[in-house]
């Protein structure tokens, strides 16, 4: 992490600005000053800001809360619409994307066809001692080199007269990483997990073998609770997309290529949640299918990939924080001719945020064949009917949220203090502009509110009179709003206010009547 410079010349900018004008810092080229030192160290710290700042809560946190479920609060749930409200504007303000909103609770078959039934699992095994219970490939990240290499020689002993798994040993000494390569293998996995001890208690041959284990969450529909009443929350929104196609392409009257877009919740049973929004068991998506000839798929997948990459960037994400990683082809999810994940670098490393697949006519084709409708689209051009394939683009909201939050907090050091800012696209702040009366007399207070008024037609704004001006500065940094505007004696002479600027925290006075057109032209034209 780059380090950050102080600009010490104090006096010449007191001289310059008025009593509350901020000290600035030296920009780095980017024009976006460093962050704290310590990887985990940032995560803490945005985690307690979010809490302490009403961004993020831990759901049901006075039962000691529930794992992998958040709730957000006043800022985080600005912030959250606000990001959905761009995705969805940048998706379906277009003539070839429509929206759709699907229900999450959908026909059994659909999880049939898409192949999450049988799919949708992770091997996990358990503890028979103390009870814990772990992801394979978590198990296998907990358990240091040489543990590793002493329970492999312990394996390759027992093994030795079975020409078959030897056989299996070897190759999996072809891979990249063996211990994980044997731990997957039917055969091996349950002797190799004889040899290891429990990262949580520490007893050795303790483990379960490993068992799949699905990640839908089931529930019942209606009032008996038996097989035949068993629904599944949706763990993507996709196939609410997948199964709607003719639906929406007849009503919108559509022709390839077109698109269907849609957010909403998802709902995922997984075993490890971990790294705060990164991966929870409630989540939000923002999920737009797009149907294409089979023979323009290529073309679809390259300009969907820039896209979105370019929609982040736009949202003002750190540039050389974001890149691609393309899935090798041995890689590929049994659905995809060609992926590739748009990542994002959190302080504990490289994370997916998003994915775009050739997901083909894999799905389409599958619905096809489980619901005995025809999903064929009939192409008037060239009077051929046929299977569209999908270039898909699935966004997590949530994990989005996240990505924008990290990115977005600053610290720096301001007249000898540390100033926590979020420097948020003015699109995506959650508050836009704080109005704040210097002083609460002498007319100020009710110039502030007749602004306050007017303004809150256009945005979402907060009125504060309470502390010191500066202190006033430092609660709207730390929720990300990008002006604030001060009402002070001149004021009262010439009708102009201040603004100060969140990030360079300059200010500079306006015309108390150009005020809304100088903020719309700030906030929402860019
Ligand atoms: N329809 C394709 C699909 O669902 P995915 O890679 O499983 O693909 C897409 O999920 C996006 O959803 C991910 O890039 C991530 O942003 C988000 N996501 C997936 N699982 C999540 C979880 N457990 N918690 C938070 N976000 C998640």
């Amino acid at each position: 992490m780059p380090e950050k410079k102080l600009i010490t010349h104090f006096a010449i900018f007191e001289a310059v600005f008025n009593f509350y004008t901020e000290f600035t810092i030296e920009k780095k080229p980017n024009n976006r000053p460093a962050l704290p030192a310590g990887r985990s160290e940032v995560l803490d710290k945005i985690v307690s800001l979010a809490k302490r700042r009403g961004f993020v809560f831990q759901s049901s946190e006075i039962y000691g809360g529930l794992n992998g479920c958040w709730d957000y609060g006043p800022l985080g749930v600005e912030l959250l619409r606000n990001i959905k409200e761009e995705w969805w504007k940048s998706m379906t303000y277009r003539d070839d994307v429509e929206g759709l909103d699907a229900s999450i609770l959908m026909h059994p078959k659909v999880w049939e066809a898409s192949g999450h039934v049988e799919n949708f699992t992770d091997p996990m095994v358990d503890c028979k001692q103390c009870k814990a219970r772990y992801r394979i490939d978590v198990l296998s990240e907990m358990i240091n080199e040489k543990k590793k290499t002493k329970a492999l020689e312990e394996l390759r002993n027992e093994i030795i007269n079975d020409p078959v798994l030897v056989e299996k040993f070897s190759n999996a000494f072809k891979t990249e990483d063996p211990f994980s390569s044997v731990l997957e293998d039917k055969e091996l996995s349950p002797k190799l997990l004889q040899e290891i001890n429990c990262p949580q208690c520490g007893n050795k041959n303790s483990f379960t073998s490993a068992r799949q284990f699905n990640l839908m969450f089931k529930t019942f529909i209606g009032p008996v609770e038996d097989t035949g009443s068993v629904v599944f929350l949706r763990p993507e929104t996709a196939q609410g997309i997948f199964v709607n196609f003719l639906n929406v392409q007849s009503s919108s009257r559509q022709k390839l290529p077109f698109g269907i877009a849609q957010l909403g919740k998802a709902f995922r049973n997984e075993i490890n949640t971990k790294n705060f929004l990164f991966r929870t068991r409630e989540f939000e998506q923002m999920e737009m299918q797009y149907f294409v000839k089979p023979s323009d798929d290529k073309k679809f997948y390259d300009y969907w990939k820039d896209l979105r990459l370019q929609w982040f960037k736009d949202l003002g994400m750190t540039e050389n924080k974001l890149r691609y990683h393309d899935h090798p082809q041995n890689k590929l999810a049994h659905y995809a001719k060609e992926a590739t994940d748009i990542e994002y670098e959190f302080p504990f490393g490289w994370g997916e945020i998003e994915g775009i697949h050739n997901r083909t006519d894999f799905d389409l084709s599958r619905h096809e064949q489980y619901s005995g409708k025809s999903l064929k689209y009939f192409d008037e051009e060239s009077k051929e009917k046929f299977v569209p394939y999908i270039i898909e683009t699935s966004a997590g909201a949530s994990r989005s949220f996240m990505a924008f939050l990290i990115d977005a907090y600053y610290e720096e050091e301001v007249k000898g203090e540390i100033r926590s800012v979020l420097r948020f696209h003015p699109k995506l702040a959650p508050i836009k502009a704080a109005i704040l009366p210097l002083v609460n007399k002498d007319g100020m207070p009710e110039i502030s509110q007749k602004i306050e008024t007017d303004l809150r037609k256009r945005f979402k704004v907060f009125y504060d009179d309470k502390g010191a001006v500066g202190r006033r500065y430092r609660r709207q940094d730390e929720a990300g709003t990008p002006y604030c505007i001060t009402v002070d004696t001149e004021t009262l002479n010439d009708q102009t206010v201040t603004v100060r600027d969140r990030d360079s925290m300059e200010q500079i006075r306006i015309s108390n009547d150009k005020l809304k057109e100088y903020l719309v032209n700030k906030i929402l034209v860019s």
